[in-house]
């Protein structure tokens, strides 16, 4: 399979590292042998390559501070949408930053490529939020994948959950702590640690959004309950419909006076079915300290979701990282791979 990726930050970046580790499992267990065709970047230079280009050397020069079209046997491309339009890839990953006014650029990668025949998989959750049924609908008629896996909770399947094993079920409503960066501050401040410090630890891990203003004024976690809204609820609802609330008016004698009851702060995503539709909102809420939610620590994610068939049913992600976002797009090639490879039989 030609792969290309748009976007080679630290997701990209820790999947890379996880193809080329399993690069024999791959071939053995799975019958898959990737070779990288194209990567644009926005600040890194963007090549493709008549050969398959090496990914451990594309790590090491994005992380050196490099410029790709220094990597042998590459051409320089001007632009991503140039190179969206001329790359022969089967599939493309899509890890550009989110963007929380209309998702683009994304938006138009994902476009471009779908029209042109490629699969497509995002960890970017603004074009699930912003554009989903049009994208869902481009990729049936180009009879391609369009899978987004690690936009909400990382790796863990949520997605893939709902679709494979809850057949028949509907999704009612949910809750949940979506956002690791957040979470990670409030227990850090929880602790005694400050603001300031709590937001370094979670950029030190790699798991802030590019502009971290977006996950302290819960724009991320707004934008993934429109997501799962949208997916498993067939809600066609927007960003600005979400009724919002961040975390910057938080402070730590606000935890310290509420753990005095046994209780903390946790930043919570809801959506809720009411006689006017699907009511979204994204707050902090006080959580006793033994409850599901407020028993989630570090960048631990839950989401809970509520069920006709089913009741409730909860999933804990515990202190993801970086590399469970990678893993996202792993399983996401696997089940493409997997698909195509049934259909051609
Ligand atoms: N990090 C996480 O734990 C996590 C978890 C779940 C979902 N996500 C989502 O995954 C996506 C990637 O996250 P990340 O942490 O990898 O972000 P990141 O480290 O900031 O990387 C973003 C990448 O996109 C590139 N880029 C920006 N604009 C571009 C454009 N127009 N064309 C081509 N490349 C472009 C950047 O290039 P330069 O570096 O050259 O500027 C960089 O390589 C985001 O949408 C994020 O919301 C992240």
């Amino acid at each position: 399979m030609k792969i290309a990726f748009v976007g080679f930050g630290n997701v990209a970046r820790a999947f890379a590292r996880i193809i080329d580790e399993r690069r024999t499992e791959l071939a053995h267990r799975f019958d898959l042998t990737l070779s990288t065709v194209a990567i644009a970047t926005a600040n890194h230079g963007s090549v493709r390559s008549t050969d398959s280009i090496d990914l451990i050397n594309a790590v090491a020069c994005v992380e050196q501070g490099g410029n790709l079209t220094r990597l042998p046997q590459t051409i320089p491309i001007a632009d991503t949408q140039s190179l969206l339009e001329g790359c022969d890839a089967d599939l493309i990953f899509e890890t550009t930053p989110l963007n929380i006014e209309g998702g683009q650029p994304a938006v138009t990668h994902i476009r471009t490529a779908l029209r042109r025949g490629i699969h497509v998989v995002t960890a970017n959750k603004g074009p699930i939020a912003f554009a989903y049924e049009e994208l869902r609908s481009l990729a049936q008629e180009h009879e391609v994948e369009f899978r987004f896996e690690g936009t909400v909770m990382d790796g863990a399947p949520v997605f893939n959950l709902v679709e494979s094993c809850l057949p028949g079920a509907r999704v009612l409503g949910f809750s949940g702590v979506l956002n690791s960066t957040t979470n990670l501050i409030l227990t850090e401040m929880e602790s005694g640690h400050s603001f300031e410090e709590s937001l370094k630890e979670a950029q030190r891990l790699g798991i802030a959004e590019t502009n971290a203003e977006h996950d302290i004024d819960g724009w991320d976690a707004a934008v993934k309950a429109v997501a799962l809204a949208n997916v498993l609820m067939n809600a066609n609802a927007h960003p600005a419909d979400v009724a919002r609330e961040g975390i910057a008016g938080i402070t730590v004698e606000n935890l310290k006076s509420a753990s005095e009851s046994g209780s903390t702060l946790r930043l919570i995503a809801r959506a809720r079915l009411s006689e006017r539709g699907i009511r979204l909102s994204v707050a902090p809420e006080k959580m006793s300290v033994t409850s599901l939610f407020g028993s989630a620590r570090g960048t631990s994610n839950v989401l809970m979701l509520e069920t006709d068939l089913m009741g409730e049913l909860a999933i804990v992600e515990n202190n993801p990282g970086v590399e469970q976002t990678a893993y996202a797009l792993l399983s996401d090639l696997l089940n493409i791979h997997r698909s195509f490879s049934r259909s051609k039989k």
